[in-house]
């Protein structure tokens, strides 16, 4: 192992130098005109795993390559396999005036690496591949056998990765998956997360009139959508956060005695979460702390909100048309198609006669969660705790990672979700960095894991 860490440690700068190639791509997945953007992504990250010594193939789907790269094996291995996943698209940069650096022109300042896609995911899944790279070129045998599947589409719901994995089945056979994808509370808090909410999204649209009236000869005889629009979207929350629609939290798993135990030691003040979010006052569902609301509770949230005119000084009308996006966030033991249902059945009741209503589809994934403390839950904490010299913790996230619950139905595997990202890291906000220290940490962790792993 002192050869692996010397190795991480001799090459520290040139690690930097590498993510900050990486990240130079715009590899906004969402966004067509990127798509030769995507293409130099992949092939950047498929050069680098050669370079290390993974065999490596890029693998065409319908929609952006996934990067396939396995370390060398002897036939017939009986070590260990395990999928190291990741994604190397990034959420679109904007809005673009709020950014301090360009988000693609890496900067580095304060020992932090400013880019979209620092954090998520780039410089996550790079430190994997910095840990294997000092494995293979210090010749210390690595105790496990790991194939990284880094794919281009996480950001928009993974579409082309469960039938990718389906195909290849047989090789992508493993005794779990390894994901950093997530984050920890603070470099003092190293953290498994051991569950993840899922997610349902839809776009919901009214229509009105034909045309945009004028508000002065029509209005107060014309249904307005984009107030219909409020005025139904009012009645789907409360103002403390709880979902109104009828039979949301059904199929809400209660939280154990254990569980909220666990989340409590989740260092979190009031007063720190408020200025590190800008709000004057914090909000949530009554009887459930603040880490509870945004990890274990489930949630419906606006995205976007549209309507009528958006152009400087006032223009009286009463717009054609209003609509809206949605996600809502959901917790073990809830469906999306369920709650989808249930949530297009309270729209459709409470939709006002003037006004003609459509959805759109999203993506969805289930909730996912795993004992907190398996083998592999344990191997995780030792390897943590060995990287970042302090005590993980168990926790849950709220965000979602839908393609982790296929693993489960397709190879039969649990996912260890060990993250690396910060707080403040601003993930799908302006102004994303990651922690250079976690990037190191974060090779450290990797290092120490597959040992780990290796004597389940
Ligand atoms: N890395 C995030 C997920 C995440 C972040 C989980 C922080 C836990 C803590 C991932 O890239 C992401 O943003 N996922 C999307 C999934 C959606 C597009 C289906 C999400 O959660 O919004
Ligand atoms: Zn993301």
């Amino acid at each position: 192992m002192q050869p692996v860490l010397d190795y991480l440690e001799n090459n520290r700068q040139r690690f930097v130098g590498e993510l900050c190639e990486y990240l130079r791509h715009p590899s906004i997945s969402a966004q067509p005109d990127h798509a030769p953007d995507m293409r130099a992504a992949a092939a950047w990250l498929a050069g680098r795993c050669r370079a290390i010594g993974l065999k490596t193939e890029i693998c065409k789907t319908p929609g952006q390559s996934i990067v396939v790269a396995k370390t060398p094996r002897r036939k017939g291995s009986s070590k260990p396999h395990y999928l190291v996943y990741g994604h190397y698209d990034v959420q679109p940069p904007d809005p673009l005036p709020l950014w301090k650096t360009p988000p693609f022109e890496p900067t580095i300042a304060n020992g932090n690496v400013y880019a979209r896609g620092a954090t998520d995911n780039k410089g996550q899944h790079f430190a994997h591949l910095c840990a294997i790279e000092a494995y293979l070129k210090t010749g210390t045998e690595l105790p496990c056998d790991i194939t990284f599947v880094i794919e281009g589409e996480e950001e928009m719901g993974s579409g082309n990765l469960a039938p990718f994995i389906k195909k290849r089945r047989a090789d992508l056979q493993c005794d779990g998956v390894v994901v950093s994808d997530t984050g920890m509370p603070s470099p003092k808090h190293p953290a498994v997360t051991y569950s993840l909410r899922g997610v349902m999204a839809l776009e919901v649209r009214l229509d009105g009139p034909s045309r945009d009236l004028h508000s002065g000869i029509f209005g107060g005889s014309v249904e307005n959508p984009a107030m219909a629009l409020c005025q139904m979207l009012a009645k789907c929350r409360d103002a403390e956060g709880k979902v109104l629609v009828p039979g949301f939290y059904d199929d809400v798993a209660k939280l154990s005695a254990y569980e909220r135990k666990q989340m409590a030691r989740v260092p979190h003040t009031d007063a720190a979460y408020r200025r590190m979010l800008g709000v004057k006052a914090l909000f949530g569902e009554a009887g459930y702390t603040p880490v509870e609301q945004r990890s274990a509770r489930p949630t419906f949230e606006i995205n976007g909100l549209t309507s009528g005119y958006q152009g400087e000084g006032s223009k009286t009308i009463v717009p054609s048309h209003a609509s809206c996006k949605i996600t809502i966030r959901l917790v073990p033991d809830q469906k999306p198609q369920t709650i989808l249902r249930k949530v297009k059945q309270h729209l459709k009741a409470i939709c006002p006669p003037g006004v003609k209503m459509t959805f759109s589809g999203g993506h969805e994934g289930d909730p996912y969660i795993v004992a907190p403390d398996s083998h592999q839950v344990r191997a995780g904490l030792t390897a943590l705790k060995a990287a970042f010299g302090a005590e993980p913790i168990v926790m849950r996230e709220g965000g979602s990672i839908p393609i982790i619950n296929d693993f489960k139905k397709i190879l039969g595997v649990d996912t260890l979700l060990l993250g690396l990202a910060l707080p403040d890291d601003n993930l799908h906000s302006p102004n994303e960095k990651f922690s250079l220290d976690q990037l190191h940490k974060g090779m450290l962790m990797s290092a120490r894991l597959w040992p780990e792993l290796a004597r389940i």
